[in-house]
């Protein structure tokens, strides 16, 4: 086997691996789709971090992983779109579905308004904070 090979093996892996950790591999696929989603957006919303607290040089990327968790925001609309309780979804959020994809839509474009303003200059680290209104959701709506 190639090296190749076994990378791509190594990656495919994965997937199954990190759902699994999730809670059991009978878990429900539209549960394990939208925590793969939300895992997605945390991962973005780190590696900003890393670059906004000047950890690393990468400023150039800060564009990108906007633009990434705008994407994220929108997947998780559509993810969260079903009624399956489940994960760590409490189970009202489908009570007040107007308000949670009002969230989301909010964030997807705070997300993307900060992009743009990436690729003009400079981003006020304030900005970013407010546009991220993820624990604000969390605090509502996941248990925890
Ligand atoms: C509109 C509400 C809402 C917004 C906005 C939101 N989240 Fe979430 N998030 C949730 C809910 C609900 C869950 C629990 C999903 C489940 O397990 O069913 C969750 C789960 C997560 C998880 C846990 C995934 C895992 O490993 O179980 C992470 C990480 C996460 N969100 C990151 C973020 C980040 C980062 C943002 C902002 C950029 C964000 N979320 C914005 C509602 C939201």
């Amino acid at each position: 086997m190639t090296r190749w090979i076994r990378l791509f093996a190594v990656a495919l892996l994965a997937v199954p691996m990190s759902a699994r950790a999730q809670g059991g591999l009978a878990q429900d696929p539209i549960v394990a789709y939208r925590v793969e989603v939300m895992k997605s957006l945390g991962t973005q919303a780190a590696a900003l971090g890393a670059i906004m607290q000047k950890k690393v040089p990468f400023d150039q990327n800060i564009a990108l992983h906007a633009e990434a968790i705008s994407l994220g925001a929108r997947e998780a609309l559509k993810a969260f779109e079903p009624k399956q309780p489940g994960g760590a979804s409490r189970p009202e959020l489908w009570d007040h579905w107007a308000d949670v994809s009002a969230r989301f839509k909010a964030l997807d474009a705070a997300a993307a308004d900060i992009a743009k303003q990436a690729k003009a200059g400079p981003v006020d680290p304030k900005t970013l904070l407010a546009a991220l209104t993820c624990k604000s959701c969390h605090d509502l709506y996941r248990i925890r």
